[in-house]
């Protein structure tokens, strides 16, 4: 059964009441799920003056844990439009599963928070997507898969970069009705994903990882695979003695 991850940092709980939604959706197809939050950058007097309740009861993820899920739903509450610094710096750590191409071939989704509905829900999913293209893990867009989207008539979060809540600036709004129902829509859209691809033995856990040109040496420093190694030695020889056919200066 694939296993899901669902990554999140949440000062005010907004984006933790959409975790659990989400997970909800999650294990509606019967995949497994675990809720993990990043690690707090900031120091308690910071919070406190942030007025930041209690952080949820929820276990603190690390780089390397990442390795054990076959998919990510990350959670990111909007800061000037993009994703937080927790988040950065979490995602920042990820460099040596980076070298080894650990995360290579898995699946990640979005979910998000902003003050207001024009605050930028669409660029703080947009703008995590860089860290998906460079691991080589596969974005999961959400679609207009949850007909909520297309509701006019009142303010509805979310986006086809995943489930999303407008919170006001004072945070006083939470999480409405047809947010959550969206929220599990894009669980079970990307469990059902997970599924089929588990169906198709292809899910990144059962494959062989050779989709990064770098590998561990051993010593916890990355080294180029041999093979490619050899390959890169044979086109540059190849170019060489083609450079030389063509020259007509000598
Ligand atoms: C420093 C800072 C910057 C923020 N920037 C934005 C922003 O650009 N757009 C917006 O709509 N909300 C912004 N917000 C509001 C947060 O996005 C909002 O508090 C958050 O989505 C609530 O989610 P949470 O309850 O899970 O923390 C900002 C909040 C802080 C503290």
């Amino acid at each position: 059964m694939p296993k899901v991850f669902i990554i999140f940092y949440s000062l005010y709980h907004h984006v933790y009441t959409l975790a659990q939604h989400i997970q909800k959706g999650l294990e509606s197809q019967g995949v497994e799920v675990e809720l993990y939050q990043v690690p707090e950058t900031l120091d308690d007097a910071i919070l406190e003056k942030m007025h930041a309740p209690a952080k949820p009861d929820v276990p603190i993820i690390t780089a390397d844990k990442l390795k054990e899920a076959d998919g990510f739903l990350l959670g990111l509450p909007t800061r000037f439009g993009i994703f937080p610094a927790q988040i950065k710096s979490f995602l920042d750590s990820t460099g040596g599963l980076w070298s080894t191409g650990a995360l290579a071939g898995k699946f990640a989704g979005t979910f998000f928070s902003t003050a207001s509905q024009h605050g930028g829900q669409e660029t703080t999913a947009m703008t995590a997507i860089t860290y998906f293209a460079h691991h080589g893990i596969n974005y999961v867009p959400f679609g207009f898969a949850n007909p909520h989207l297309f509701d006019n008539t009142e303010v509805v979060g979310g986006s086809p970069y995943g489930a999303g809540t407008v919170a006001n600036g004072d945070g006083s709004r939470q999480p409405s009705e047809k947010e959550l129902d969206i929220a599990e829509t894009q669980g079970s859209n990307f469990a059902k994903l997970l599924l089929t691809f588990e169906k198709g033995q292809s899910i990144v856990t059962k494959q062989e990882k050779k989709t990064s040109p770098v590998t561990e040496n051993g010593n916890g420093q990355a080294s180029v695979q041999p093979e490619i190694k050899s390959k890169a030695k044979k086109v540059r020889e190849e170019s060489k003695a083609d450079k030389k056919n063509k020259c007509f200066c000598m």
